[in-house]
């Protein structure tokens, strides 16, 4: 089988016939990934898988929308996977939170194409390790953030870029989470796997905000409270932060677990001098007011693929990353970004306090890591 480690090796124009990828933690969202993947014009397998749970296996082989190569080896642990050095382009790295940083750390001798779960850190240790693993190739690892991506964002950053908005003063975030209840019935309760609900789920939000504000974020702070989930559910039932930009502008943040049904919100209002952009990902609609005169644009855009057209985006530019064509539109520094977002947020919630947001693959530390502290929420 011509694959595209070899046609790459002898001719880097050529295009490969297969693409061959190694799954890691193949749950819920590894098998969504791994079928939008089988689904692209490029031919592309699961090649391998690395799971400790060997009915996984069973379920890859029988699933009509997941693509298995012929020679499909499933491995109980990453350290069989690593011995056997097996041929491969890329891995998706989809097991729970706390693993995230140490596999991708022990998959970084590969120097190949990942596509990283959210959120990549779950504590500031994570944090430091990840940034030194990967200072030269950040590039080439896609992070699952695909509200970034999303055909809504994209449309909504164009009026910003187009200057529809003018100057921006501020961006009000809201995150009204219909789906709670996930965060207590399921796997997700547990602390020690997540850190928390600033990492679960606000790493998606300060990734876009980020990305909507253009700016460097240098502060945030935070706060949380648990009004109706009890112990031993150690999360936030809300949560609040602001953010303090390098330009000047301010975000701020909100999330609620509380939330049920229709009345479950994403997505943002961005005010400037000319105009307001008001936007949610739950009816895929946005609302842009001229402040100048009475103009106003009603924009629905429908889209597939989940999460607001964002996964089919991520899995193409994964693609892209693989055959060299592009580098990550969502790479590990903007993944450690919005983790060190998230961090601040939890460790300002805990303390009282601003806390400094760290600029990743720099030397500016806000704070040595001795001086860093775990509270729970
Ligand atoms: N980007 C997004 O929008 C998005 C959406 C949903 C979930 N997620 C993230 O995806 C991750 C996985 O969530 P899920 O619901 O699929 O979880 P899951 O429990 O369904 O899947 C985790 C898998 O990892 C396997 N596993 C456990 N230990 C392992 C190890 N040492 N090596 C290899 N595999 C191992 C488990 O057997 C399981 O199959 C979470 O971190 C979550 O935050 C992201």
């Amino acid at each position: 089988m011509t694959t595209l480690s070899n046609t790459q090796s002898s001719n880097s124009a050529a295009q490969p016939s297969t693409i061959r990828i190694a799954a890691i933690g193949m749950g819920e969202r590894a098998t969504h990934i791994i079928k939008l993947l089988s689904k692209a014009k490029e031919q592309v397998e699961l090649a391998v898988l690395v799971d400790p749970n060997t009915q996984r296996a069973d379920c890859c082989k029988e699933d009509k929308e997941i693509r298995t190569a012929e020679n499909f080896v499933h491995y109980q642990s990453l350290d069989q996977m690593l011995e056997a050095g097996p041929e491969i382009d890329g891995v998706v790295v989809g097991t729970r939170c706390n693993l995230h940083t140490p596999i991708a750390l022990q998959i970084a001798k590969l120097n190949m194409p990942i596509f990283l779960e959210k959120p990549v850190c779950i504590n500031w240790q994570q944090y430091e390790m990840l940034e030194a693993a990967f200072a030269d190739c950040y590039n080439q690892i896609v992070i699952s953030f695909p509200l970034r991506i999303t055909p809504l964002l994209l449309a909504v950053k164009e009026y910003i870029t187009n200057g529809r908005l003018g100057t921006i003063n501020q961006i009000q975030a809201v995150n009204n989470v219909a789906y709670g209840n996930v965060y207590v019935d399921s796997w997700y309760r547990d602390y020690d796997l997540t850190g928390g609900l600033w990492l679960q789920k606000a790493t998606h939000d300060f990734d876009y905000i980020h990305f909507l504000a253009d700016a460097q974020p240098l502060c945030i702070t935070a706060m949380h409270s648990q009004q109706v989930w009890k112990e031993p559910v150690l999360h936030q039932d809300a949560g609040s932060a602001i953010v303090q930009y390098a330009s000047g502008i301010h975000a701020n943040y909100t999330q609620n677990f509380l939330t049920r049904k229709d009345a479950g919100k994403r997505g943002a209002t961005i005010t400037g001098e000319d105009g307001s952009i008001t936007f949610d990902w739950y009816t895929e609609t946005f609302t842009f007011h001229s402040h100048i005169d009475n103009r106003i644009e009603n924009v629905s855009l429908k889209s597939d693929s989940g999460h607001g057209g964002g996964d089919g985006k991520l899995v193409a530019n994964f693609i892209d990353v693989i055959l060299k064509r592009d580098v990550s539109k969502t790479s590990l520094r903007e993944g450690l970004l919005s983790a060190g977002t998230c961090l601040a947020a939890r460790d300002a919630a805990n303390l009282n306090k601003v806390m400094a947001i760290p600029v990743p693959f720099s030397n500016k530390k806000p704070q040595p890591l001795k001086q860093r502290i775990e509270p729970v929420e």
